[in-house]
């Protein structure tokens, strides 16, 4: 019977929506992280690649780091889907026009179109493991490799330039960086709704907090791609 209790509320909206608000917070402060150490780019080769090194080099802690963050974009995806599968169920008949529902509530263009954003996200993820962290230099390779003294280094600059001067990637990035802050403006205000923290003492601080998180964490994403696309570093 307990055990019965807990699957029902392990599977309730309510749970659902609390694990992704969570999951949602802790990503927002990885973004803000990621973001903030790939303005080293702009320093220069040895900058970035010995930060990108240090890193790599928190053993064993880079790997539990991994492994929270594995697992707060799979519960965060997974309850994503979830939720926006149980919406269509209770309304099959999706809404004719998305539009703001007005002043007092925030569901705007944005929450509506979460899901879609979320999965672009989703797609661009893979590529960008698939590009960087597991790209070439991942397994010793001379031709990106860097010294920092007399150790051999991946040379992550090398590959980042390389990358951003093809016109796909510099652009595909640049519209997946806007997404990501339309993503994340309303996922910071739809989290705190979730914890269940709307008193209108804070809500108009949470909403412009967001905002300015958002902007930041775009506008700083897009330091890369755009200076080194236009010859800029
Ligand atoms: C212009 C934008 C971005 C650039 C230039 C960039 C660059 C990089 C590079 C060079 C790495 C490899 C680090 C290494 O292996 O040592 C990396 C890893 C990673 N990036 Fe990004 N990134 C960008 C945006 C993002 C965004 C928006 C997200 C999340 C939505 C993200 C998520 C990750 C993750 C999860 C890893 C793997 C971290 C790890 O396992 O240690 N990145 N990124």
């Amino acid at each position: 019977m307990a055990s019965h209790s807990f699957k029902t509320a392990f599977r309730s909206t309510i749970f659902k929506k609390f694990s992704m608000a969570l999951t949602g917070l802790f990503l927002v402060f990885f973004v803000l992280i990621h973001m903030s150490g790939n303005l080293l780019f702009i320093v220069g080769p040895q900058a970035f690649n010995e930060y990108a090194h240090a890193l790599v080099n928190l053993k064993p802690f880079i790997y539990i780091i991994e492994a929270v963050l594995l697992i707060a974009f799979i519960v965060h995806i997974w309850n994503g889907l979830t939720i926006s599968t149980g919406n269509k169920k209770a309304r099959p008949n999706a809404y004719a026009q998305l539009k703001s529902a007005g002043a007092p509530s925030k569901k705007t263009i944005s929450s509506t179109t979460m899901i879609v954003t979320g999965m672009i996200l989703f797609a661009f993820l893979i590529i960008h493991l698939i590009s960087f962290k597991f790209g070439p230099g991942f397994n010793p390779d001379p031709s990106y490799t860097a010294m920092m003294g007399e150790e051999p280094i991946r040379d992550l600059y090398k590959l980042v330039k390389e990358k951003f001067a093809s016109p796909l990637y510099a652009f595909g990035y640049i519209f997946t960086m806007l997404l990501l802050g339309y993503h994340l403006r309303h996922g910071f205000w739809s989290a705190f709704q979730s914890l269940g923290t709307n008193h209108p003492k804070y809500s108009g601080l949470i909403y412009t907090t967001g905002i300015v998180l958002a902007v930041v964490i775009a506008f700083g994403f897009l330091v890369v791609p755009v200076s080194v696309y236009f010859k800029l570093v």
